[in-house]
């Protein structure tokens, strides 16, 4: 076997395991070094992964010539820097999502990738759902001829006690939005990625239920570029949680499935559905943060080392993972100023 990927990580929080589990359990890969300014946290996850440095500031860390690859796993206003950072120490990144929450910050880390040429690798695992596999293949083949109708319900349950857990979160500043872009961003990327991009949004975002900067409850209306019209709705406060659902619906038939499998996959004529033959596996989260499936966060970092090793693009690139974002952003300036909002 070749040599192994070299990983560091920064932000040794919630979603810090699932990067950890994934290089550890990889044979082509290695954890170097973890960072978090909180040095008990740094500390406690490389006890727990038998790790050998620690670091407190990741400027520090990124001096090592021992890593290729840096995980960005810390608040989401955070990702641009240490992304550009990362770029200029000609480490490649693997980001979780979003990509960061502002336009202009997005623009910025692609470009330093680019021009240090690192891969910019993105954590959207529900995209390597096999329902969303199966559903892309088929709409690609056109399936169920010209989309008409794209819903994205993404019903989430989180308290206030998960807001109050730390500082950054249901903030402007660092979450960069609420219900849609910490939690709904996952569902946001699905449908764009199914469906295609969006020329127009109208919306409404409310905070109804948190005691939170952010909205935790919207709606929105898109018109999408290749026609179809549809809706997302995001909250993080209905109890119970429910699994989020896709429903897309073309002229020749419909396809809708969720957290928990296919619900329909039916066209014109037939009496009954036939689905795909696939194994589901869950993806879990919408009722708790911790609860996330290990499998698509394996399979990321599987892509994101032979993405490496063959220098090629990884699976999910930063120019198509920032699509949500700038749509959320749209959907915010929309319920602002109370106009139909166009996306460049
Ligand atoms: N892919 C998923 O399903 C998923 C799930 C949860 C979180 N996330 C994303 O992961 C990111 C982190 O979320 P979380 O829930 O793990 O948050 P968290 O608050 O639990 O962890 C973030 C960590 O970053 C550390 N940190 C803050 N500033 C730092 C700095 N300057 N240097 C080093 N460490 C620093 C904090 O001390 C904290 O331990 C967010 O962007 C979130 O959107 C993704």
């Amino acid at each position: 076997m070749g040599r192994k990927i070299r990983f560091g990580i920064i932000g040794c929080g919630v979603i810090a395991p699932s990067h950890a589990n994934a290089i550890v359990g990889n044979d082509r890969a290695e954890l170097v070094a973890v960072c978090d300014i909180v040095e008990e946290k740094a500390k406690d996850l490389q006890q727990k992964y038998n790790v050998p440095h620690y670091y407190t500031d990741y400027k520090e860390m990124l001096k090592r010539d021992d890593i290729d690859v840096v995980c960005i796993c810390t608040p989401s206003g955070m990702h641009g820097d240490m992304t550009i950072d990362a770029a200029n120490a000609e480490k490649h990144v693997f980001c979780e999502k979003p990509l960061d929450i502002t336009s202009d910050k997005m623009t910025r880390m692609i470009e330093a990738c680019r021009e240090n040429n690192v891969k910019l690798g993105c954590v959207f695992q529900r995209r390597l759902m096999k329902e969303a596999i199966e559903t892309k293949k088929a709409l690609e083949r056109g399936e169920f001829g010209k989309i008409i109708l794209a819903d994205a319900y993404l019903k989430y349950y989180r308290s206030q006690e998960y807001y109050d857990s730390a500082g950054w979160r249901g903030t402007w500043e660092l979450d960069g939005g609420g219900a849609l872009m910490n939690q709904g961003v996952h569902g946001i990327d699905l449908i764009l990625w199914l469906v295609g991009d969006v020329e127009s949004v109208f919306a409404k975002c409310e905070t109804l239920a948190r005691d939170i900067d952010v909205e935790d409850t919207a709606v929105a209306l898109l018109k999408f570029k290749n026609g179809a019209i549809g809706v997302i709705e995001g909250t993080t406060s209905v109890y119970p949680a429910q699994d989020t659902r896709f429903e897309i619906h073309g002229e020749n038939g419909s396809v809708i499935f969720s957290d928990s499998g296919f619900k329909q996959w039916r066209r014109v004529g037939d009496d009954t559905d036939t689905f795909p033959d696939v194994q589901i596996e869950k993806v879990g989260g919408s009722d708790d943060p911790t609860s996330i499936s290990q499998l698509g966060h394996n399979l990321l970092i599987d892509d994101m080392i032979s993405a490496v090793l063959e220098d090629r693009d990884p699976m999910i690139t930063g120019e198509s993972f920032r699509k949500a974002v700038d749509l959320i952003l749209a959907i915010y300036e929309s319920a602002r100023t109370g106009k139909e909002v166009f996306l460049k």
